[in-house]
């Protein structure tokens, strides 16, 4: 596609002559006679990104005030493309105030139509250059950090694994506290294997009724039960050759464990109503936030079916056992959120003031990086001039949030640390029973530990 040129000038006759020869060069051309128009066009251009514009040509000296001065403080609205300022013969410092305030570079007028297109093909492709160089240092990012942000033991840890662990076939098993990135982990490791350009199958055991769960992995034949109207491919032979994750595998029932645990010894499958077998080549992972050894012994979970899936096991910590990942991870958001909300406004990156950061350090987070990304996606949302302040994190908290109580012993600073922590923990524990009508499993999830290590608090603080 050919680049588009917004021309901002407001001699009209220029313009004219102007967009003739940029159009015959192969550009598409707009032109608008004042500044406010200009940057109205640009704006709208770059919401909706088909139309974004890929260069700016415009004069200093424009309506509605005429001075350079006024048209120089507006200049950073168009700084996400190559802005080429028009001068007046003899006006070089006007011309180098333009470049230090971001042009790309002058042409003084008359214009030279040659000397014109030169100068713009080499901004659009320095222009192109660099986006591309951006574009690979944020592959570069991903592929060695796996969109994994965190620098704590843990997490490096975790990257270690994935790195030697990816080009194997060995089943991975995921074991970790809810939103602490076991599904980023599953797909790390896919994109890392030699599997990566065939499928990458995610199912959640516990969101597909039980009754669906086995004609949805092992698809079905036409007639095999009410409603089988023709043959259904299941998601097993979907993701034969490439990678399925089996996702919250805690939640199978168990007459589909066995029935998968046969799968993965036998290396095939009958599809329900049907005689043939298919054979399928997987490779398994599955993740789980239950603590599995505990549902084996409640005979929840069937052990030959753990000791098969679970090859190397990885296992994910909550947040609060990594405060050192919090900055780290709110930096990252905001960049996110700013490239998403705001990628052509860089006037208006979003921030958080040194009081909301310290809130986000000293929070739980039972919720873990979900519920931290979740927090502050709705602060940036209703932020005001684009800082995120404790005013808007307890708009959105409210009160009675286990994080209060934290906030609550800390300012109590009488008291001796090592109580303070005593008494903070004992609060959160009985804040996270209350929350979950003293369901341990869920509480310890909200509180971002296993469930023995719930009991085992619950024990040593006699809360029983
Ligand atoms: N270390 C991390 N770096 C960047 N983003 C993360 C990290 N950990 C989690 N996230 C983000 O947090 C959210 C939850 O992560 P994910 O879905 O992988 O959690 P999970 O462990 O699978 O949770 P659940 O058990 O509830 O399914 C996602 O938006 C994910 O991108
Ligand atoms: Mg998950």
């Amino acid at each position: 596609m050919s680049a588009r040129i917004l021309l901002v000038d407001d001699e009209v006759a220029f313009c004219e002559l102007t967009s003739l020869w940029l159009q015959q060069a192969g550009y598409q051309v707009e032109t608008c006679f004042n500044l406010n128009d200009g940057l109205e066009k640009f704006n709208r251009a770059s919401i909706n990104e088909e139309q974004d514009f890929n260069l700016v040509i415009h004069d200093l000296a424009l309506p509605p005030s005429f001075r350079p001065e006024d048209t120089l403080a507006q200049l950073h609205h168009f700084n996400t493309v190559p802005m080429l300022v028009l001068t007046g013969h003899n006006d070089k410092a006007l011309a180098i105030k333009a470049i230090e305030q971001g042009a790309w570079d002058f042409i003084s007028k008359p214009v030279d139509p040659e000397l014109l297109k030169i100068v713009i093909a080499r901004a659009l492709d320095k222009h192109s250059l660099l986006q591309q160089v951006s574009k690979l240092e944020e592959q570069l990012n991903t592929q060695t950090n796996f969109g994994l942000i965190g620098n704590s033991p843990a997490i490096q840890n975790t990257r270690e694994l994935i790195q030697r662990i990816s080009a194997t076939q060995v089943p991975v098993f995921i074991q970790g506290p809810s939103g602490t990135g076991k599904e980023i982990i599953a797909n790390a490791i896919h994109q890392g294997s030699d599997r990566k350009l065939q499928p990458f199958i995610s199912v959640h055991c516990g969101a597909i009724p039980a009754d669906l769960l086995e004609s949805e992995l092992f698809g079905y034949k036409k007639g095999a039960f009410t409603g089988a109207e023709k043959d259904r491919k299941g998601l097993l032979a979907t993701a034969d050759g490439g990678t399925l994750f089996l996702d919250e595998i805690g939640e199978m029932p168990l007459a589909m464990q066995v029935k998968l645990l046969r799968v993965l010894q036998e290396g095939n499958y009958y599809p329900v109503g049907s005689r043939e077998l298919e054979s399928i080549d997987i490779r398994l992972l599955s993740a789980t936030n239950r603590d599995v050894p505990t549902e084996i012994k409640a005979g929840k979970f069937r052990e030959d079916l753990y000791y098969r899936i679970k090859g190397l096991t990885i296992s994910t910590t909550g947040l609060s056992e990594r405060k050192e990942d919090i900055t780290p991870l709110v930096n990252y958001f905001l960049d996110l959120f700013n490239a998403k909300h705001n990628s052509n406004n860089h006037s208006e990156k979003l921030k958080i003031n040194a009081e909301a950061c310290q809130w986000f350090l000293n929070t739980p987070w039972p919720g873990n990086v979900r519920e931290l990304k979740n927090t502050l996606e709705s602060a940036a949302a209703i932020c005001l001039n684009g800082v995120i302040t404790l005013q808007e994190i307890q708009l959105i908290r409210g009160e009675t949030t286990l994080e209060n109580e934290a906030v609550k012993i800390r300012n109590d600073s009488a008291e001796p640390l090592e109580d303070q922590v005593r008494n903070l923990e004992i609060n959160l524990i009985n804040t996270a029973l209350e929350k979950s009508q003293g369901n341990k499993t869920h509480s310890a999830q909200l509180l971002g530990i296993t469930r023995q290590g719930l009991i085992n608090k619950i024990k040593r603080y006699q809360l029983d």
